[in-house]
């Protein structure tokens, strides 16, 4: 049986295209001592993806040419040459834009299947979930009452972080492209308002939805969004830099903004990567699959079929054409 990988062919400009990646097929390797075959199900699309195309310093190195494309996959175990992991088991954590990975058994977590879908697993259970999960209860710390800003609110992040806060009491305002997204955060999550930031002033609209200024801001986003939300930044706030996707296809990043502000009102605004928890994860997912399986932890999910189609769905998240959690389906379920 052979394997199919999407391996990069050459850095994109801007945004990523099909002609950036190449199909090639393979033999699936034997695996070796302690390791497993995975047949990967879904793969997980994600906005870091654009960062490992480029060779701009960063918190992790790129994919080089020539490389299987990186990224998370759910699939089965249908190979094993590790004591205790079985044909068929179920596993999250393999890696890279192929039809199979091979891969150190010890990597994986093990899913029971039943419960939730398996694509969740990548979404609001998995890594997404679990970095709203960290930047809400290490950063942002919202009291009752407050008033907590989301932007990419109807995203895999976004939409998390907005529950959490809506379970800790807070007035949650979200920011999302578009009415249809609008009408999901509202409706769909239970925000409390939600911002169109392709057709609002901006400014004026965070005036209108935020009359008490904003105590936490969860930033996905960047660029104009970023601008507005830190105008309206009150004392004490808490900013958590979780990413800023407006500007992973940019050759030249902008200049900064201008954050004297953060002295006089005392901000505390740190940047937060899931991988530095890793026991999150597991916490998370304890927490969340009771949520997920009652109803009252809303997610979407956008799935494209077929591994090669991937790098379209990396450029769909890049631009705003995701709604909710990006999967790719690479086999059958
Ligand atoms: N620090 C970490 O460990 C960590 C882990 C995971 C994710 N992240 C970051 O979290 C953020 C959200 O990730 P996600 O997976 O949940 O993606 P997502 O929100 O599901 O998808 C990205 C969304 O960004 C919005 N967007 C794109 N371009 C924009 C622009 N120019 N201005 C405003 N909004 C824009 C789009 O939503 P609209 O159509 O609503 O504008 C798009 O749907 C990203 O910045 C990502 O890098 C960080």
């Amino acid at each position: 049986m052979s394997s199919q990988s999407v391996v990069l062919r050459r850095r994109p400009t801007g945004a990523p295209s099909r002609d950036d990646f190449d199909v090639v097929s393979g033999e699936i390797p034997a695996p070796g001592p302690g390791e497993v075959v995975v047949r990967n199900i879904f793969l997980s699309i994600d906005p870091y993806m654009r960062g490992r195309l480029s060779e701009r310093k960063s918190y992790a190195n790129p994919v080089q040419i020539g490389e299987v494309m990186e990224g998370e996959t759910i699939g089965e175990i249908v190979a094993s040459n590790a004591h205790g992991y079985d044909l068929g088991e179920i596993v999250v954590g393999a890696r890279g834009w192929q039809t199979h990975t091979c891969c150190k058994a010890t990597t994986l977590t093990r899913i029971t299947p039943g419960g939730a879908p398996l694509s969740t697993y990548l979404g609001v259970l998995g890594m997404p979930g679990t970095t709203a999960y960290t930047g809400m209860t290490d950063v942002g710390r919202t009291k009752p009452g407050e008033t907590v800003v989301i932007s990419a609110a109807s995203g895999a992040v976004g939409s998390v972080a907005g529950q959490l806060a809506k379970r800790a009491g807070a007035r949650v305002v979200g920011i999302a492209g578009g009415p249809d997204k609008c009408l999901f955060v509202q409706e769909g999550l239970g925000f409390d308002a939600c911002v169109d930031h392709r057709s609002s002033d901006l400014d004026a609209a965070l005036a209108d939805t935020c009359p008490d200024g904003v105590d936490v801001y969860f930033e996905n986003v960047g660029g104009a969004v970023q601008a507005a939300v830190f105008a309206k930044l009150n004392v004490f706030a808490r900013v958590i830099m979780c990413g800023m996707v407006s500007q992973y296809n940019a050759a030249e990043l902008p200049p900064g903004p201008n954050l004297g502000f953060m002295v006089a009102k005392r901000v505390h605004m740190q940047g937060i990567l899931v991988s530095d928890k890793p026991e999150r994860f597991a916490e998370w997912r304890g927490l969340a699959a009771p949520w997920v399986a009652d109803g009252s932890l809303a997610y979407r999910e956008t799935i494209i079929d077929g591994l090669e189609n991937a790098p379209e769905a990396l450029a769909m998240v890049l631009n705003g054409d995701n709604f909710g959690k990006m999967v790719v389906r690479v086999g059958p379920d």
